[in-house]
Parts: C-alpha cells; sequence; structure tokens
C-alpha cells in the first residue's frame, strides 16, 4: 500500500490504472476504522483491480457546535489495518490540500438532504456532498462504496451522481453491527460502560418495528410509535427523530406499500453521544424482508 497526501499523485495513479484497462474502487472514510469501515474495503477489494481509501475528517461537514476537534483519529492503526486489507493507495489529504483557500463552489442536494438528519445538522449534507465531489474528481471513473448506516448519506451521494452525471457507480454496503446489535460506528468510542449499554436501545428498537410490521401492522406513525415509546423509555436515551420513509427519495410516508423499499431511521442522543441507525424493508406477499440480523444468542 503506498499512502499519497497529493491530489496530482493519486489522480495519476487511478488514471495510470485504467489505462491499462483495469478498474477503480473508491471508499470515502473519516478512518478510525472499525469492521464497518473493514468490510467496505474487503467488498471493493474483491471486485476491483485498484482499491483506494481516503482518510480525510472533512471540516466542512461540521457545525459549529459539533465534534470536529474531538472526532477520534489513529492515521498509523488506520494505515495499518488497510494494508491489512489489502488496499492499494491510501488518499490522505492535509486540510490546505482539500481547500487550499475558503471553496466558492459548493455542492448542495435539495430535498433528500433537509429531512431526518438534516433537520438538526442543516450543513452537514452539503458539506458531504461538495467533499465527496471533490474525491469523485480526483480518482475518478470509479465504484464508490458507502456504508448503509448513513443511509441519508448514501441517498445524497446516489441522487448529487445522478444529477451531475458523474461516471461513478455507487455501492451501499449493509451495516455492521456488534454482537448486541449496536451499529459501528467511530462514534461509539465516546460512549462510557452505561452508555454503551444503553446505546442497545437504537438496534432493540428497529426490531421491534420490524415485528410490529411482521404482525400485519402498516401504518407507518404507529410503527415510528413502537420504536419511540421503546427509545422514549430508556433513560439514558434522548430521541431526536425516529421516522418511516421511502428508501429511493426519503419522502415520508402513512401507509407501508407493498413492493417499496422503505426505510426507518433515526437519531437518537446517549448523553452527548449522537448516534444514527436505520433499516431498511420491503414488504412482499404478507412478510417483511428487512436489512436487520436476527442476534447470535449472547
Ligand atoms: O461517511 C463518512 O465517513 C463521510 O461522511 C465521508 C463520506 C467520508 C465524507 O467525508
Amino acid at each position: 500500500m503506498i499512502t499519497l497526501e497529493h491530489i496530482v499523485a493519486a489522480r495519476a495513479r487511478c488514471d495510470e490504472v485504467r489505462r491499462a484497462d483495469k478498474t477503480v474502487a473508491l471508499v470515502p472514510t473519516m478512518g478510525f476504522f472499525h469492521e464497518g469501515h473493514l468490510t467496505l474495503m474487503r467488498t471493493a477489494r474483491a471486485a476491483h483491480d485498484l482499491v483506494v481509501v481516503s482518510l480525510f475528517v472533512n471540516p466542512t461537514q461540521f457545525g459549529p457546535s459539533e465534534d470536529l476537534d474531538a472526532y477520534p483519529r489513529d492515521p498509523e492503526g488506520d494505515a495499518k489495518a488497510a494494508a491489512g486489507e489489502g488496499v492499494d493507495v491510501l488518499f490522505a489529504p492535509t486540510v490546505a490540500e482539500m481547500y487550499p483557500r475558503p471553496g466558492l463552489t459548493t455542492v448542495t442536494v435539495s430535498e433528500v438532504a433537509k429531512g431526518l438528519c438534516g433537520i438538526s445538522r442543516p450543513h452537514h449534507f452539503g458539506g458531504v456532498a461538495t467533499v465527496v465531489t471533490k474525491l469523485f474528481s480526483i480518482v475518478g471513473p470509479c465504484t464508490a462504496y458507502f456504508g448503509k448506516k448513513d443511509f441519508q448519506q448514501l441517498v445524497v451521494v446516489r441522487r448529487l451522481v445522478e444529477d451531475l452525471n458523474l461516471p461513478i457507480e455507487v455501492v451501499g454496503v449493509s451495516t455492521v453491527r456488534e454482537r448486541d446489535g449496536l451499529a459501528m460506528s467511530s462514534r461509539n468510542a465516546y460512549l462510557v460502560p452505561d452508555e454503551r449499554h444503553a446505546a442497545t436501545v437504537l438496534f432493540r428498537a428497529l426490531t421491534a418495528a420490524i415485528e410490529t410490521m411482521s404482525g400485519g401492522e402498516r401504518d407507518a406513525s404507529r410503527v415510528r410509535a413502537v420504536a419511540a415509546d421503546l427509545i422514549v423509555a430508556e433513560p439514558m436515551a434522548n430521541l431526536e427523530y425516529v421516522e418511516v420513509v421511502r428508501a429511493d427519495d426519503l419522502a415520508p410516508v402513512d401507509q407501508l406499500e407493498d413492493g417499496v423499499e422503505h426505510v426507518i431511521a433515526m437519531a437518537v442522543r446517549i448523553g452527548t453521544t449522537r448516534l444514527i441507525d436505520n433499516a431498511t424493508f420491503t414488504i412482499a406477499a404478507g412478510s417483511v424482508n428487512a436489512d436487520l440480523p436476527s442476534l447470535d444468542p449472547l
């Protein structure tokens, strides 16, 4: 694995590989790798000739009162872990390399960025869309891998690729979970033991919502209420939102329709840590097919 800090060098390496009729994969990350990131790298490795992982804690996607300075970082551990997954290029630019002067050009994806996390983080998806567009421009035509845990981010990225005709194939990869169901996230590192225990409420709420639908419930507000009630009952949890929306465009729904992919998505504060989670599901012939595992007995 080579580590590159400079845009010209990363672009040149990707161009060279494509000129030899080989394929390029990009895994955009902010580092502090966990099994979720490693799964993205493995998935990319299995399907492409050159795997590029970008490691950049993007300041423009953090609000003024958010955790940019505290965001967990481990560049050396990350480099070892990426090399262990057979990554070819770790693209780790500095802030000055990515933003040599304040950008006058930004990418705004409307509608799909407005609801859910967009309500409490109004500038977040603009920052994500802009940096991801810059990464796509640096790496060039490729397949880009994103985790489904950040489902709204995945929808935003899919939409910007479609709207701007970018030569990028976007692949969403299922969320990787701890044995007790907690979705893996770099921010889990902030949780003290009591909070870590309470944080399982997100997975429990998703499971309860899916079970309610499996029992025949098709009223989205009642499904939502089942999840919300469980979260509100957890003393350490503070519910920001739980919503049931269409997976394609994140539009709210009243009744769950057969054959349409939906997502139940939530943001919950556990102490001062904001966690998100979701499950996509499709109902067909009376059964609910959800991207949510059943847990192995602990
Ligand atoms: O999901 C993340 O880690 C970031 O939002 C991303 C896609 C790398 C953009 O900074």
